[in-house]
C-alpha cells in the first residue's frame, strides 16, 4: 500500500501573477467572445469556428506546448485554469480546446519523434490546425484494448481499416491520431497509434452526432478503408500505441475535470447572483436559508474540486506521480458539476428550466463529464489500482 500520491506537502496552492494573468485573459475572452451567441450554437449545434480560431490566437490551443514547437510553455495549473474559466462558460468550447492540447499536443510532444514535432504539433500548438484523439469504437469504450480498428503491417506503410466512433473535432481536425491493432496475438502491445492527415484516400468523417451537451462541439464517426499511412506516422516504438493513450489519458484527465469544475462554478456564479436579484416571500430568496444552504454546499465541494485539480496539475508540473490525483479529480469535479448545476436548476426554479438562464445547458453539458476520457467506474477502477500498486 501507498500513500505517496495523498501527500500535499511541497503543494503550494498560490497563484503566481502568470496564473492571474491567464485566469484574466481566459475569463475575458469567455464572457467578451464565447458568451454572445451561445444558446444559438448550442440549438443549432454549431461547431464555434470563429471562436476557436482566436483561442488559437490568444494561445490557448497550445498552452503547455514548448516555444519551440509554437506552444505557450505554460504549466498544466495555467491550463487548468484557462480550461476552468473558459468552462464556466461555453464546455463546448472547452472540450474542443481540452482535446487539442491536453490529449492532440501532449501526446505528440510527449512521445512523438523531432519531424512529427515540426511537422504536426507546431501549427497545432498555434491553433492553425486542430486535432483530434480517436480511441473509441463501436465496441470498444472502457475496454479500450479491444480494438477491432487494424493497422496491418505492408513494410513501408500501414494499412488502416476500421471505425472510430464519439471523436471530438471529429469533422473540423486536420490530424487525427488513430489507435489501431496490428498484431492482434501481442494484445495491447501489438496495438499503434498513427498520425493520420486528413483528406488522406479511404478517410471519410461519418455521421455527426445529435448529443444531449456540448452540442457546438463537433462529434463524429470516422470511417477508415484501407487508408495507407507511412509507418513514419507511427508514435513510438511498434506496439506503444496503448501505452501511448493511456498515459495521454492520464494527463486528458485534469483537462476535464478541469472542465467540469469550471462548468460547476459557472453554474454556482449564475445560482447566486438569481438568488439575490430574485425575490420571494418579500425578500431576496438568498434569504432564505433553504437556498443559504444549497449555495453552501455547492461553494464547498466546487471548492474541494477545484484542490483537487490544482493538485493533480501540480504533481504533472513538479514530474510526480500524477495518475491516481488526475483520476480523483476528474471522478469528483465531474460529480459535482451535475450535482450543484442540477442544484443551480432548482435554484432558479421555472427560469432555470428555459434556455436564456444558460443554467439548464449546463446541467445538460455537465453530463459527458462523467462519460468521457473514461467513465466514473474507470476512474475508480484507475485509483484503486493505484492505491494497492
Ligand atoms: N497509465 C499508463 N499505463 C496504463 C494505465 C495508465 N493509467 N492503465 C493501464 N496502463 C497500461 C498497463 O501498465 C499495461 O501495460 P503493460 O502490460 O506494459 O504493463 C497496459 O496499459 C494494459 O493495462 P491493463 O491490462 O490494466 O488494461 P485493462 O484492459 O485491464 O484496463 C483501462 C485498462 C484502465 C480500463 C483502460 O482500458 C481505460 O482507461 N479505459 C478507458 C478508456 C478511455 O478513457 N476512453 C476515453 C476515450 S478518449 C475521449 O473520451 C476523448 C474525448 O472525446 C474528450
Amino acid at each position: 500500500m501507498t500513500t505517496a500520491p495523498h501527500d500535499l506537502q511541497g503543494l503550494n496552492f498560490n497563484l503566481s501573477e502568470e496564473h492571474l494573468a491567464v485566469q484574466e485573459a481566459a475569463r475575458d475572452f469567455a464572457q467578451n467572445e464565447l458568451l454572445p451567441g451561445i444558446v444559438e450554437r448550442d440549438n443549432a449545434q454549431q461547431f464555434p469556428a470563429e471562436q476557436v480560431k482566436r483561442m488559437g490566437e490568444l494561445g490557448f490551443m497550445g498552452m503547455m506546448v514548448s516555444p519551440e514547437y509554437g506552444g505557450g510553455g505554460m504549466d498544466t495549473v495555467s491550463y487548468a485554469i484557462a480550461i476552468e474559466e473558459i468552462s464556466k462558460i461555453d464546455a463546448s468550447a472547452s472540450v474542443i480546446m481540452s482535446v487539442n492540447n491536453s490529449l492532440v499536443c501532449y501526446g505528440l510532444e510527449a512521445f512523438g519523434s523531432e519531424e512529427q514535432k515540426h511537422k504536426y504539433l507546431t501549427p497545432l500548438a498555434s491553433g492553425q490546425m486542430i486535432g483530434a484523439f480517436c480511441l473509441s469504437e463501436p465496441e470498444a469504450g472502457s475496454d479500450a484494448t479491444s480494438q477491432a480498428t487494424t493497422a496491418e503491417d505492408m513494410g513501408d506503410y500501414y494499412l488502416v481499416n476500421g471505425t472510430k466512433n464519439w471523436i471530438t473535432n471529429g469533422n473540423s481536425s486536420g490530424v487525427a491520431l488513430v489507435i489501431a491493432q496490428t498484431n492482434r496475438e501481442k494484445g495491447h502491445r501489438g496495438i499503434n497509434c498513427l498520425i493520420v492527415e486528413k483528406g488522406t484516400p479511404g478517410f471519410v468523417v461519418g455521421k455527426k452526432e445529435d448529443k444531449l451537451g456540448i452540442r457546438a462541439s463537433d462529434t463524429h464517426s470516422l470511417l477508415f478503408t484501407d487508408v495507407k499511412v507511412p509507418k513514419e506516422n507511427r508514435i513510438g516504438n511498434d506496439g506503444f500505441g496503448f501505452k501511448f493513450a493511456m498515459s495521454t489519458l492520464n494527463g486528458g484527465r485534469i483537462g476535464i475535470a478541469a472542465q467540469a469544475l469550471g462548468i460547476a462554478a459557472g453554474a454556482y456564479e449564475l445560482a447566486l447572483k438569481y438568488s439575490q436579484e430574485r425575490k420571494a416571500f418579500g425578500k431576496a430568496i438568498f434569504e432564505h436559508q433553504a437556498i443559504q444552504f444549497k449555495l453552501a454546499e455547492m461553494a464547498t465541494k466546487i471548492e474541494a474540486a477545484r484542490l483537487l485539480v490544482y493538485k493533480a496539475a501540480r504533481l504533472k508540473d513538479e514530474h510526480k506521480d500524477y495518475v491516481q490525483a488526475a483520476a480523483m479529480a476528474k471522478l469528483f469535479a465531474s460529480d459535482v458539476a451535475m450535482w450543484a448545476t442540477t442544484e443551480a436548476v432548482q435554484i432558479h426554479g421555472g427560469y432555470g428550466f428555459v434556455k436564456e438562464f444558460h443554467v439548464e445547458r449546463m446541467m445538460r453539458d455537465a453530463k459527458i463529464t462523467q462519460i468521457y476520457e473514461g467513465t466514473s467506474e474507470i476512474q475508480k477502477l484507475v485509483i484503486a489500482r493505484e492505491i494497492v500498486r
